[in-house]
């Protein structure tokens, strides 16, 4: 694994308060009210690190939107996408070129068997919309069902399907898309107490909406393999083998989106990988390639394809694997492969973080449950253990939660916060050392927030 040393600190007042000017003069900004925000201005990344203009390095424990799986800046990754570069830029997706090939071989070797194509996009809410229409086509039916506790995106569809709140706001245009709640122990819809009756419960609760959804309107089921954003909670063993066991009893296509707990995430090159399920489309992006260049996709079966064998599949994109996205994402799958990242992941996730975040459990009770695998894990915060109350309410923060942020940005951490859940999902190639010393300012500044606890 390529070794990063720390860089230099970065201190450069002025230029942070030109940045800062361009971005609040001009830049609108992804789900917030405009007027309020505050952004940090970023001077540098590289390895695990984040580095600001006031002289502050940040250990990054949210690779960005959970996409810098191989780090910031990895050489192998800049050094090809400067090659391709030079070589050619861009190419319209009507012609064949190497590195395109070359991306979508790498990516179907790495998917269960069967999965023979790769339909390549500008991100992951993209590859959703498209999952579902080749679906949809294939089907020739029109619903989708998703998960209540879910995100699948910003578009049109995909805001729609995905289950949290940002959904509300964009609530126009559901014809066709039904929610349904998912297996989580911790919080069960079901009043389960083990993970096998979460399991068989959730299973019956599935079967109950094909069955009054009408099994002959459904084209599609979409689940995140681990639901990410909404909460990182790992399904009981033998639901993903009971929605694939649904979908082929109703003849309904199984979507796994991929999207954020794909390449090496959670330990594994797909998270699907760990539940040894085979869906029939794949969708796909952030560490595919890391985002240093936007690339998604679907992962297409060989049924589906021989659908659009002879019938014209109604679809495509100006930048359909691009050729800097695909370079970027050729170098990320071969350094991860070659440099054993998925492993380190699952070493990590099972030698640090898991122990580590336990041994905080113990010493700070705010924090109800530990979830996770790789380096994807959740701390779910509670007030009281017993009534499992939330520190901050669904859909929005509080005082607490802002605190926190504010207590690890103080200790040079970077967080992913939602809600009242603090992520845990540093690059893949995260050391151990950064993982340990991690841990250490964590236990720190969760201290900030212990008196939130009332239970
Ligand atoms: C599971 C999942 N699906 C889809 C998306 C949408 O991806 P993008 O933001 O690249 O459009 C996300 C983004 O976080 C995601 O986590």
């Amino acid at each position: 694994m390529a070794d990063f040393c720390p860089m230099e600190p970065i201190t450069d007042p002025t230029a942070k308060a030109a940045v800062l000017h361009d971005d609040r003069s001009h830049v609108f900004h992804s789900w917030s009210a405009q007027a309020a925000l505050n952004p940090m201005a970023i001077a540098a990344a590289e390895g695990s690190y984040v580095y600001d203009y006031d002289g502050n390095e940040y250990l990054d424990l949210s690779s960005q939107l959970v996409n810098t799986n191989i780090g910031h800046q990895h050489p192998a990754v800049v050094a090809a996408i400067a090659a391709q570069a030079q070589r050619l830029c861009t190419i319209a997706p009507q012609h064949a070129n190497d590195v395109r090939g070359e991306a979508a071989r790498l990516i179907t070797e790495r998917a269960p068997d069967g999965f023979t194509h790769v339909f390549f996009t500008n991100g992951g809410t993209e590859a959703v919309e498209h999952a579902v229409r080749m679906a949809r086509l294939h089907t020739g039916r029109p619903k989708v069902l998703s998960l209540y506790r879910s995100y699948h995106g910003g578009t049109g569809l995909s805001v729609n399907l995905t289950g949290d709140p940002r959904r509300w706001p964009n609530d126009s245009g559901t014809a066709g898309v039904v929610h349904f709640f998912g297996p989580f122990l911790y919080r069960s819809p079901f009043h389960s107490t083990t993970e096998a009756e979460e399991c068989s419960r959730a299973l019956e609760h599935l079967e109950q909406t094909i069955l009054f959804e009408g099994p002959s309107t459904i084209a599609a089921i979409i689940l995140e393999s681990i639901p990410g954003t909404a909460g990182i909670m790992i399904p009981p063993p033998g639901y993903l083998a009971g929605v694939r066991e649904l979908c082929d009893r109703y003849g309904i296509v199984y979507i796994a989106d991929e999207v954020m707990s794909g390449f090496g995430r959670a330990g594994e090159w797909f998270a699907i990988d760990l539940a040894g399920v085979t869906p029939d489309l794949i969708t796909f992006a952030k560490g595919v390639n890391s985002g240093y260049v936007p690339l998604g996709g679907v992962i297409i079966s060989a049924p589906i394809v021989e659908t659009f064998a002879e019938r014209v599949y109604p679809g495509g994109l100006t930048y359909s694997g691009h050729p800097l996205a695909c370079a970027a994402a050729v170098a990320t799958i071969s350094t991860m492969a070659e440099e054993g990242i998925v492993e380190h992941a699952k070493h990590i996730g099972d030698s640090i973080l898991a122990p580590g975040l336990l041994a905080l459990q113990e010493r700070h009770p705010v924090i109800g449950e530990v979830r996770g695998t790789g380096v994807f894990f959740a701390l779910d915060l509670v007030s009281d253990r017993a009534t499992k109350e939330p520190i901050a309410p669904y859909g929005g923060t509080s005082p607490t939660m802002v605190a926190l942020g504010a207590a690890m940005k103080a200790e040079g951490l970077l967080p992913f916060m939602n809600y009242h859940r603090l992520h845990i999902v540093p690059p893949c190639t995260i050391s151990e050392a950064e993982a340990t010393e991690a841990l250490a300012r964590l236990d720190r500044a969760l201290g900030a927030i212990d008196d939130a606890y009332v239970g």
